[in-house]
């Protein structure tokens, strides 16, 4: 071996060992005061606090608002609400009933001919076409799981004909351990959508955020506390990897590996180039980058690349401008003393080069969950708290 592959050896060794040295983030309360920045941004008020948001075109949003979706009209950059979207009773529990199940993550099919909306035991499946049309049965289909009233996220395969409904606290069949729901979806002649239970995948405690490989071959997934702790109150918590074409079938054997994420994971994003999960540790206050790579590989705990400081209890994860930006939505839900909400605009090649000190948007209370337009343009925000959407101009960050 000649001495210059020995010594580009040495290098690519110690760049290996720093990449693998990120350091755990542990846990903050309240985040450090970051610099402002004023974007043009407006906002409608709501009735309903929002949560999951998802646009269905450039024109058209739909958002999680309490028992019900509403349809919103985003044609001019302040949003304007165009019709309510009542949910079955099969989903919201009978009127009166105190199930607290709410409307929460959104997902479009990649066809862009239904919105899954997550909510109690499932998700309702919502015909775009016939929601814009103004058809008074615009809901198509429901699915109904088994391990719980807590559906938290949705998210749909590449195909659409498979759909993955987190379960936050699972049952006492799971030991209150969240679980990740299977759903096999079919379209009927009729217009209708039903969906066949394959069963479900067991993680830790408050199981939140789901996302797929480039590829759809993986799923990455949150527990905001390890299945190993003894008590939901502990704080360490994980990322998942499963196996999707396991999960179709089999999702009890689906879990491939958990790595530690930080305090209380919830959210997560891929980049547009698959190479990092991108994932919001609210009680680290901290967005962690994972090498998707080292995840999938058998060395999955060397996949922590960076551990970017953003502000207070951060939720919501976006991907903007391409891939340029990433923005969180600090959301301060738990009222620290000396705490703000805002969304912290993090530059991505810089976060992988271990810089830190990224700025805020103000925002209004509980910033919750994001949707970029089609065009990239604008971002909506949901403020649970202040019952608004707020709209951001990205193209003034880009
Ligand atoms: C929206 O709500 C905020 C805070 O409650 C209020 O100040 C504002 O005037 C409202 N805007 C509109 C257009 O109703
Ligand atoms: C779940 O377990 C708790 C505590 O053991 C018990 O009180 C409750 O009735 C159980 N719920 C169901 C649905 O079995
Ligand atoms: C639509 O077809 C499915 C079976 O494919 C059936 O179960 C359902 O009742 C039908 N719905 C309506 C509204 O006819
Ligand atoms: C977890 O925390 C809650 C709220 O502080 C408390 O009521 C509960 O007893 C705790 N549970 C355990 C197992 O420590
Ligand atoms: C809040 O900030 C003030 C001023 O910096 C400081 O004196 C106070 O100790 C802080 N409170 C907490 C709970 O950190
Ligand atoms: C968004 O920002 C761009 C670039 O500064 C500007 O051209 C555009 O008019 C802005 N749009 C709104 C709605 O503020």
């Amino acid at each position: 071996m000649s001495r210059s592959i020995v010594s580009w050896l040495a290098v690519a060794v110690s760049v290996a060992t720093a990449a693998a040295a990120v350091a755990d983030p542990g846990c903050q309360t309240a985040a450090p005061q970051q610099h402002t920045i004023n974007v043009h941004a407006t906002q409608m008020n709501m009735t309903d606090p929002p949560f999951g948001i998802v646009y269905a075109r450039e024109d058209i949003a739909f958002v999680g608002a309490g028992l019900k979706v509403d349809m919103i009209n985003t044609a001019n950059f302040r949003p304007a609400l165009a019709r309510e979207i009542a949910l079955p009773e099969s989903l919201t529990g009978p009127a009166g009933s105190g199930t607290d199940g709410a409307a929460s993550g959104l997902a479009l099919s990649h066809d862009k001919r239904y919105v899954y909306a997550s909510i109690g035991p499932g998700a309702a499946i919502i015909d775009v076409e016939k929601a814009i049309a103004g058809d008074a049965k615009p809901v198509v289909g429901s699915l109904i799981g088994t391990t719980g009233v807590s559906a938290i996220q949705v998210t749909i395969s590449p195909d659409d004909d498979y759909v993955f409904v987190t379960q936050e606290y699972g049952t006492n069949a799971t030991r209150n351990r969240g679980t990740i729901e299977v759903f096999q979806v079919h379209r009927s002649f009729n217009g209708s959508v039903y969906g066949t239970n394959k069963g479900y995948a067991t993680l830790g405690y408050a199981v939140v955020g789901t996302g797929l490989s480039r590829d759809g071959s993986m799923m990455y997934a949150t527990s905001e506390v390890t299945a190993q702790s003894t008590s939901p109150n502990e704080t360490q918590g994980t990322l998942s990897v499963l196996d999707v074409a396991t999960l179709k079938t089999n999702p009890a054997q689906a879990l491939l590996r958990s790595v530690d994420a930080g305090c209380s994971p919830v959210r997560l994003t891929l980049s547009p180039d698959g190479k990092h999960v991108w994932v919001t540790a609210r009680l680290s206050n901290k967005l962690l980058a994972f090498s998707t790579a080292k995840l999938d590989s058998d060395h999955p705990n060397d996949a922590l690349e960076a551990s970017v400081q953003v502000g207070t209890s951060p939720v919501g994860v976006a991907i903007a401008n391409n891939g340029r930006h990433i923005i969180t939505a600090d959301s301060d839900r738990f009222d620290y003393a000396n705490a703000t909400t805002g969304l912290t605009v993090v530059d991505t090649e810089a976060a992988l080069r271990g810089a830190q000190g990224f700025p805020q948007i103000p925002t209004g209370l509980f910033p919750r969950e994001f949707a970029v337009s089609p065009d990239g343009k604008t971002l909506l925000v949901s403020q649970y708290q202040s019952r608004a959407i707020q709209a951001v101009n990205l193209t003034e960050l880009s």
